[in-house]
């Protein structure tokens, strides 16, 4: 079931999706070679915690962290630990979802440690431009699809590959609601945007194959190939007009 959320209630995952926007502004500054994906986690907690408000994803299906930190091939749901330590070159996607009062917001980007190869560079920049793309289908009467086709399109032109087994999500008072929102599909096809949905849209893009695995932990999510990902995700309202993006970014 696909719901509409109120006025009051996103006013309250505007709070929530702001929150998350702050966190990643917040933990930028430290995102810097020797330091380890477990201190980065302990001080997104904090920072969290200090707004009144929680990590979702800690003890979400057991997941033991305050966020995902995905270095190079990891393309999702990287666990915080302390033997992770950034070096100059990596790229890491720290995604995170944040609760307001019962509600949540959501959203992921990929940061260069240092200084990174043009390939990263591209594989960062046309990721992102991906989910904007996607982000720009976003309006009453377009159809989830539309959403899709639109990331797809976006990525396959530049030669990035596209994984499948991963897609957005409704969001809400849950982090994962109705609809689904697969990063490829059909223009036209699929449940229609309605004011007062929100959605999380959130391309993984690959440099190399599309084709993923899953290591032993059963969180990590890495590329076959060993080539790069990154992950862009906002979480985005359905407004009369168009879109209003709940996690905007504030670097
Ligand atoms: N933030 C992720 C998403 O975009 C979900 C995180 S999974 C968790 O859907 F287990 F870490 F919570
Ligand atoms: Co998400």
């Amino acid at each position: 079931m696909i719901t509409i959320k109120s006025e009051r209630e996103i006013e309250l995952m505007r709070h929530a999706g702001m929150l998350v926007s702050k966190m990643h502004q917040f933990i930028k500054p430290y995102i810097k070679p020797g330091i380890s994906t477990l201190e980065l986690d302990r001080l997104c907690e904090e920072f969290i915690r200090s707004n009144d408000a929680i990590p979702t994803e800690k003890g979400y299906e057991g997941y033991p962290a305050s966020i995902c930190a995905s270095i190079n091939d990891v393309v999702v749901h990287g666990i915080p630990h302390e033997k992770d330590v950034l070096k100059s070159g990596d790229i890491i996607t720290i995604d995170v979802v944040i609760g307001y009062k019962g509600y949540q917001g959501d959203a992921a980007w990929t940061y260069a440690v240092g200084e990174v190869d043009d390939n990263k560079k591209y594989l960062m920049e046309h990721t992102e431009k991906a989910l904007y793309e996607g982000i720009s289908m976003v309006k009453p009467g377009n159809r989830i699809g539309d959403i899709s086709a639109a990331v797809q399109k976006y990525a396959e032109k530049h030669n990035l590959g596209v994984v499948r087994e991963l897609c957005g999500h409704g969001i809400g008072k849950e982090m994962h609601e109705d609809p689904e929102v697969p990063n490829f599909g059909i223009e036209n096809t699929g449940p229609k945007l309605k004011p007062g949905m929100v959605i999380c849209i959130e391309p993984m893009l690959t440099f190399g194959k599309r084709d993923i695995y899953l290591l032993e932990d059963e969180w990590t999510v890495v590329t076959q190939d060993g080539s790069d990902a990154a992950h862009y995700e906002h979480t985005v309202l359905v407004t009369e007009n168009g879109y209003e993006i709940l996690t905007p970014r504030l670097d």
